[in-house]
């Protein structure tokens, strides 16, 4: 077992909030540097080709304000992949990007991507980065990241959130073999997308799992009981569930 289940903070939807309004406020900036202080272990933050929410100058700011390691997620595109060299996150967490979906949907298809994503996952991981890949938890996927030579996988697990009942456990089941074998290869897991107080806990109970990352809910509780508060819950809730 992984002892302690590392929380990334999503903070893209600080941003979304600031781009309402076009101005600088709330910075997302100020986000990382209270999720730092309360004990976040890493800052999440998805450069959209749209720049719908983080914007470049941010990556930058917040590498500068905080010491914790940044995730950054993209695209696998030329000019995501000439950003991520000239910032050098601690992770590359490569996603599907479709123009018109509101988040990201589904797991990267990185069986049938394979030509397109070697050379950029080779990329990366010369220059020191953790490259991470965004797949659907199947065994299908996982032998194509390793294929690939990304150290980590994570799980999208929007499926799990969505469901209920004996769907909801079939998809845990999925989640937890999945990282069962990825740990087994070598890869180390991850997971996220959807997770809430009330979703997290039986995620978190995976032992294999050494990460989660989590945005829109805790930016979204943020609103009512502070983010600092909401980052030290969900915290408290993935502690207990192990
Ligand atoms: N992990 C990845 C790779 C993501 O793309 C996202 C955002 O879609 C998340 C985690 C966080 O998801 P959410 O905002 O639903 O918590």
């Amino acid at each position: 077992m992984v002892s302690r289940l590392r929380l990334g903070v999503n903070i893209d939807h600080v941003a979304t909030i600031r781009n309402a309004r076009g101005g600088d406020h709330p910075d997302p900036v100020r986000a990382a540097e209270i999720v730092a202080a309360v004990g976040g272990d890493g800052i999440t933050a998805h450069l959209r080709e749209d720049r719908r929410h983080i914007r470049d100058d941010d990556l930058q700011r917040i590498q500068a304000a905080t010491d914790l390691p940044l995730n950054l997620e993209m695209a696998a595109t030329e000019e995501m992949l000439r950003i991520a060299l000239r910032h050098k996150p601690h992770a590359a967490c490569i996603v599907p990007e479709n123009r018109e979906e509101r988040t990201t949907e589904g797991g990267l298809d990185a069986a049938g991507l394979h030509n397109r994503l070697a050379p950029l996952v080779t990329r990366l991981v010369d220059e020191g980065i953790r490259v991470s890949l965004f797949i659907e938890a199947d065994p299908r996927q996982l032998e194509a990241a390793m294929r690939l030579g990304a150290q980590v996988v994570e799980f999208h697990t929007g499926e799990y959130a969505n469901a209920e009942g004996a769907k909801r456990e079939a998809e845990l089941r999925r989640i937890s073999d999945m990282a069962a074998l990825a740990v087994k290869n070598g890869i180390e897991p991850h997971a996220g997308h959807g997770l809430t107080y009330d979703n997290v806990q039986p995620i978190a109970a995976i032992p294999q799992l050494a990460e989660l990352n989590i945005g829109h809910y805790l930016v979204g509780e943020a609103v009512f009981v502070g983010l600092e508060a909401a980052v030290r819950r969900m915290r408290d809730l993935m502690d207990d569930a192990r």
